[in-house]
């Protein structure tokens, strides 16, 4: 069993990094330590950066009235991290599943903070007491499991069950934590597991784990972080829109942007979340995700969409991009590089609209390969992005991580700041 294997076994805080002791610049690039900081734990996102990455960029802000705007909010570390230190802040996600997420740990934590809460640790001792009654077989999650056999047997009933007997016994922030701590247990105890995309459990992997004592175990782990750190939530987190192509406005001026966009060639963020999505009711069936994959950047090969129309050429990118037409084994390659480039010079124009100039944007991203063809994502970026009002400052190496074939690619954090469009 690996370290990453424990990881899905045990609680977020009882597990050592599964990578090697990371230099300080390398951890701010990867959740990992957010693993062991409270209500970041609840949902440990492969994807996300460090709440360290976020404090730096408001420490270095030098003001006290920090309006931040995470473009790619994903599991909300932006706004958790500002939140904490005092900060409001603004978001946009097109996955649901995620924005409920960041509104969950921000929003409806501040809330439950001012209440009683120990009604999370009465029903993890109930259910591990009395066990979950099984709930009806009409929810589109029980549907999708007969069809492709997520969960062990009998398991989704119980899922059903709980989440029904959450919605009639609780109400309001409870209620709401107690969901969470029901979806951040779907994946631990199916038949899926997460390396880099949703897969089934393959020989040799971890087995499911119990779903009771899963559940109970969240609950616990929810119910004492909000006891120790609610209170400390200051910031109110909004979710401004869903693609951040399409931000028109935002409630109070931007002073500060701290995002982490879709890695070209990353991962499936919504196809990812099909469990917690079908169990929250958030789609109905898996072709339901269809129509938030339209809505994403287009990142993945998987979504590169026939419907979309051709993008506009970019100069920056063309050189790449022809080099991908010469020698890419599937034509969606060079169209997902055009395509993902052309949706990124969106987002930057759509933020650049909301900020004044002099305002700080901070971009971590990675760099690719396919087909034996480097692709500089950050600097194809930088030229993208100075055409939309965005001058490259400085760049900062998070990480190094290598490709496939073992080329080095490097993470890093571009510093862009406003100027006159
Ligand atoms: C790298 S993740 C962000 C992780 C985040 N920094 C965290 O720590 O949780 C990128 C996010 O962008 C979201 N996304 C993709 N396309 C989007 C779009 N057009 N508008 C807004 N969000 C989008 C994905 O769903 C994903 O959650």
């Amino acid at each position: 069993m690996t370290l990453s294997d424990l990881a899905e076994l045990l609680p977020p805080d009882a597990v050592p990094s599964s990578r090697p002791r990371p230099s300080p610049g390398r951890k701010l690039g990867v959740f990992d330590d957010n693993r062991a900081r409270p209500i970041h734990r609840w949902y440990p996102f492969v994807e996300g950066y460090s709440d360290e990455l976020v404090a730096e960029c408001l420490d270095e802000a030098g003001t006290k009235d920090i309006a931040v705007l995470d473009p790619f909010g994903g599991s909300g570390t932006t706004a958790l991290a500002a939140s904490f230190r005092g900060h409001d802040s603004m978001f946009c996600e097109v996955n649901p599943y995620l924005a409920w997420v960041a509104d969950v740990k921000v929003n409806v934590t501040r809330d439950a903070a001012q209440q009683d809460v120990d009604s999370l640790r009465h029903l993890a001792e109930r259910i591990e007491r009395d066990g979950v009654a099984t709930g009806g077989s009409n929810h589109p999650l029980v549907h999708a499991d007969q069809r492709r056999g997520f969960f062990p047997q009998g398991v989704v009933r119980q899922i059903v069950g709980l989440l029904e007997l959450v919605d009639a016994e609780f109400e309001g922030s409870q209620r709401e934590l107690a969901r969470l701590a029901v979806a951040t247990s779907l994946i631990p105890t199916s038949n899926m597991i997460r390396r880099t995309d949703l897969r089934k459990r393959r020989d040799g992997d971890p087995v499911p784990l119990p779903f009771t004592q899963t559940v109970a175990r969240q609950l616990r782990m929810i119910h004492e972080d909000v006891l120790r750190a609610g209170s400390a939530l200051v910031g109110h987190a909004t979710r401004v829109a869903g693609d951040a192509r399409q931000l028109v406005s935002t409630p109070t001026p931007v002073n500060l942007v701290v995002t982490s966009p879709p890695y070209l060639n990353g991962t499936n963020y919504c196809r990812n979340t099909k469990l917690e999505l079908l169990a929250l009711s958030l789609i109905e069936e898996e072709q339901d995700l269809a129509t938030l994959r339209t809505d994403s950047i287009t990142a993945g090969i998987n979504n590169v969409s026939r419907r979309r129309s051709e993008p506009d050429l970019i100069d920056a990118v063309e050189e790449t991009a022809a080099q991908l037409d010469e020698v890419a084994y599937d034509q969606r390659i060079p169209r997902l590089v055009r395509l993902y480039f052309a949706d990124m010079r969106l987002v930057f124009r759509a933020v650049r609209a909301q900020v004044a100039p002099g305002t700080r944007f901070a971009l971590d991203i990675g760099d690719s390969r396919f087909a034996g063809v480097h692709v500089p994502t950050p600097a194809l970026l930088a030229e993208v992005a100075s055409g939309e009002g965005w001058d490259l400052g400085s760049t900062r190496v998070l990480r190094t991580r290598r490709s496939y074939d073992g080329t080095p690619l490097e993470q890093v954090l571009l510093n862009f700041t406003s100027v006159e469009s």
